[in-house]
Formats: structure tokens, sequence, C-alpha cells
């Protein structure tokens, strides 16, 4: 059974940055936490209005901004269990994307994840990279049990990655979300826990 209250956060010592159980490791990636000297990186891509498109937040107009947002991004990672990680590429050591968990619901061991890629590596296959080795790093915790993403229907390509990572969509939810000025209706797609470590095996 999995745990109500959230003292595994500090099993996970999810805080030193570097230290090998923190990262992930797929064919052109690494995924490790957050760091300050990320800024510039991250604010190369996330100024991008075509990046901004279709998440939560906004284009990023300075880098004192990306500054003040990769803090408080730390913080909320530390303080919530977000499990927030900068996507790199390995060749470059340079990052080029997140992933994290959102809206993480402790009581019923479920989560949101949600990502974002920069545009100049679009189209590769990189964040369905991520995606499934994502899951998998969080499922190998036995720590949640279903994990959930949504995107809004006029963004076919991250449900594209969200399938091919084995998620599996759920329904549609019409005007769910208000952002950008307008109703949008989303996709959900979930991971239980079980059944994607058993159908992704091989992987
Ligand atoms: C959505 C996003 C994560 C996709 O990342 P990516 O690394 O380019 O994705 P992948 O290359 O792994 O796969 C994308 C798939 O979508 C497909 N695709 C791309 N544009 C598409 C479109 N308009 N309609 C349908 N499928 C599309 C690609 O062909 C590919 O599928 P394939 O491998 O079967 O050909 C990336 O574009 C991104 O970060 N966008 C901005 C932030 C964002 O939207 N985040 C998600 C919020 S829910």
């Amino acid at each position: 059974m999995y745990q109500k209250t959230p003292w595994f956060l500090k099993q996970l010592k999810f805080t030193g940055a570097g230290a090998d159980a923190n990262e992930i490791r797929t064919e052109r990636l690494l995924l490790r936490p957050l760091r300050y000297r990320d800024a510039k990186d991250f604010y190369e891509y996330a100024k991008d209005e075509q990046v901004a498109r279709y998440v939560l937040w906004d284009a990023h107009t300075s880098l004192n901004q990306t500054k003040a947002i990769l803090r408080s991004q730390m913080m909320q990672c530390r303080q919530e269990g977000l499990l927030t990680m900068a996507i790199t590429m390995k060749e470059t050591r340079r990052m080029v994307g997140t992933i994290g968990l959102v809206n993480r619901d402790w009581d019923n061991h479920t989560a949101e994840v949600g990502f974002s890629l920069a545009r100049a590596v679009w189209g590769q296959g990189l964040m369905t990279e991520a995606l499934t080795a994502y899951l998998r790093f969080i499922f190998d915790q036995n720590i949640i049990h279903r994990i959930e993403a949504l995107h809004d229907v006029d963004n076919p390509a991250s449900g594209k990655v969200m399938k091919k990572a084995g998620m599996k969509e759920e329904g549609l939810l019409k005007e769910r979300i208000y952002y950008k000025m307008r109703y949008a209706s989303v996709r959900l797609y979930a991971a239980i826990r079980d059944e994607w470590l058993r159908e992704n095996a091989a992987r």
C-alpha cells in the first residue's frame, strides 16, 4: 500500500543535484534536478511564444524573470515533492526542457505530469524518450499509483507523446481549462503503475 503522508520525500533525497539517484539517463538525454545555472538555457526557449502556446505559463519576457521562476520552481519542487527535472542533451549538456509533477494529490497517490521542450529540438522523439523514462523513474519508486496528463485538443503532438510513452486516453473534458483568454477542451491520459510497468517492461 502507498503511504498517505509525504514522509518518504525525505527518503527520495531529491535535493543533492548531481547525485546518480536523482538522474535519469536515456539514449540521448540526461534528466536531473533543476539548477540555478540553468536560467540562461531555460530563458532561451521559454521566451518562445510557440513553446508557451499550450502551457499554463506565459512566455518569459526577461532573463531576470526566468531566474525568479526557476528559483520558485526549485522551492516548490522541494516543498511539494514535484520531482521536477531539467531535460538536458547528453552531448551538449544544454537544458532543453523540463518535466515534472503538477497538482500532486497525496491522499490518492496520484499526480499530473507536465512537460515542455525547446522548439529547436521538437520532432525528434525527445519528449517521448523523456516521458517514458520519467514514468519509469516515478513508478520504480512505488510512491505514486496513477499519473495523469492533460493536453489541449489543439495540441495533438502532446497527446501523441503521452500515447507513445504508454499512457492511455481516458476521455475528452470539454472546455475544462480557462487559459490564454479562452476555455480549452482537453484530453485526459493516464498511466496506472502496475499496468504501465507490465506493458512497458521491454522498453
Ligand atoms: C508537445 C511537445 C512536448 C512534443 O515534443 P517532441 O519531442 O517534439 O515530441 P516527439 O518528437 O516525441 O513526438 C511528437 C509526435 O507528435 C507528432 N506531431 C507533431 N505535430 C503534430 C500535429 N500537429 N498533429 C499530430 N501529431 C503531431 C509527431 O509526428 C510525433 O509523432 P511520430 O513520432 O509518430 O511522428 C513539444 O512540441 C513541446 O514541448 N511543445 C511546447 C510545450 C507543450 O505544448 N507541452 C505540452 C503541454 S500539454
